[in-house]
């Protein structure tokens, strides 16, 4: 089974959908830019890299060139999407509400197709989202995205196969750390905390997939365009995705532990933890 796009209106349940790993789709009118804000449509905001980012804790802006009134308008509007996309979760999943949490949110001004990357940062290969520095300890990773394109360009993605298939396919390519490898990464400041066997499994994950140019030919996919205005939501740890083209996103993640699920057994980390037969965080 591949994953799919699936409007909110026909979605249901959308969070036996999203649990699933289907993409739901809000098709229009979700995040109104203000006029104020248009001159924050430019790849010159960025100081360097490809996103800046928010951290809704502490309101800090980073990665951007931008400074003055210029950049608390940035800031106001990385604030007011990570609201919306909060509100958006809430409505959309109400059984989560109590228990997600927020995690950085950011902004993607640079054109996704022609960029040039090296293979592990290459976003137009299938992959599922795992974070080197900030171990989830088998969270789930929630995503809220915005295409907010001023000049009405969609954003081009393809989604693929099920986690379950996934899993399938590359888990005996995965190799189990050794014990007490994820602490000593934390005492090297290299995470932020220690990197459970979880967290390194899913990184060995992204890798593999992105790496594998066979399967990336040869997996059942299917291509989808979100239009300017829509806004869209999926557990990306658990989707396969690439993105192929498309400018100006917002995006909010969010970290949902998986008692919190209406069905823990469709999580990543269970999923692996069936196929490696030991617990893994
Ligand atoms: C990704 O999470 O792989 C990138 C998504 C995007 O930038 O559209
Ligand atoms: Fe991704």
């Amino acid at each position: 089974m591949t994953s799919q796009v699936v409007p909110l209106a026909d979605a249901g349940a959308a969070t036996g959908c999203l649990e699933s790993g289907n993409v739901v789709v809000e098709p229009s009118g979700f995040f109104t830019v203000s006029a104020g804000e248009q001159p924050l449509f430019s790849p010159s905001v960025l100081a360097s890299g490809k996103n800046v980012s928010f951290d809704p804790a502490t309101r800090q802006v980073g990665g951007s060139s931008l400074t003055g009134a210029l950049f608390d308008t940035l800031g106001a509007m990385l604030s007011r999407f990570s609201d919306e996309a909060l509100a958006f979760v809430e409505r959309t999943c109400p059984e989560y509400a109590a228990h997600v949490t927020r995690g950085r949110t950011s902004f993607r001004p640079v054109e996704i197709a022609g960029r040039a990357s090296s293979w592990r940062k290459d976003d137009t290969r299938l992959h599922i989202d795992a974070f080197p520095a900030t171990p989830v300890q088998g969270r789930r990773i929630l995503r809220v995205f915005a295409n907010v394109n001023p000049h009405g360009r969609p954003r081009s993605w393809r989604v693929g196969d099920s986690f379950d298939e996934v899993g399938r396919y590359f888990a005996p390519k995965l190799h189990l750390p050794l014990p007490g490898a994820g602490a000593v990464l934390h005492l090297l400041r290299i995470t932020k905390t220690a990197r459970s066997p979880y967290d390194a499994l899913m990184l060995q994950l992204h890798d593999r997939m992105k790496q594998d140019s066979e399967y990336q030919q040869r997996v059942p996919q299917t291509a989808f365009d979100f239009p300017a205005g829509s806004a869209w939501m999926a557990f990306t740890d658990q989707v396969s995705h690439a993105a192929m083209a498309g400018q100006y996103q917002l995006e909010q993640t969010f970290l949902l532990p998986v008692g919190a699920m209406r069905d823990e057994q469709q999580s990543p980390l269970r999923i692996l933890e069936r196929l490696k037969g030991r617990r893994l965080a």
